[in-house]
């Protein structure tokens, strides 16, 4: 299968900030473990603290030839009706990823506003979120 990854805002820290949230692996090493976990697979990495880079990725994502795309939008997640759009506009099906559990942190945190376009949300898992949002494709 063709997976595309995509993080959001900030999560170029990741492994940098908020260690006890996020851990302390780079999203560089996170990226390779995922890789070297769907081995038999094409996994492409895409980050960007853009919201307008991240619409043009999911919109590009159809043409591409993707199964499926793993989407950490970060905050965007909360407010980027933008995002939202862009993934309604594609028929390749998204699957939204959180390494923290949001649903245990800040009440702003309870409410994605891309979960509804989406087909499923994984959380909670850290790392191992993008990994068993990426194998529920292959179900
Ligand atoms: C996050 C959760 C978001 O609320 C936060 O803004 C992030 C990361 C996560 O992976 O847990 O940047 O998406």
């Amino acid at each position: 299968m063709k997976f595309l990854f995509i993080n959001g805002v900030n999560l170029n820290m990741t492994g940098v900030r908020e260690k006890g949230v996020y851990g302390t692996q780079t999203l560089d090493e996170i990226n390779l473990e995922i890789a070297a976990h769907f081995k038999g697979d094409s996994c492409e990495f895409f980050q960007s603290n853009i919201e307008g880079e991240i619409c043009t990725q999911i919109q590009n994502a159809q043409c591409e030839g993707f199964d499926g795309i793993i989407l950490n939008a970060g905050a965007f997640t909360h407010y980027s009706y933008a995002i939202r759009d862009a993934i309604a506009s594609v028929s390749v099906p998204v699957v939204e990823v959180h390494m923290s559990n949001v649903h245990s942190r800040e009440e702003f945190r309870h409410k994605s506003v891309l979960s509804e376009v989406c087909r499923g949300v994984i959380c909670g898992f850290g790392k191992n979120s993008y990994i068993l949002a990426a194998e529920s494709f292959k179900l």
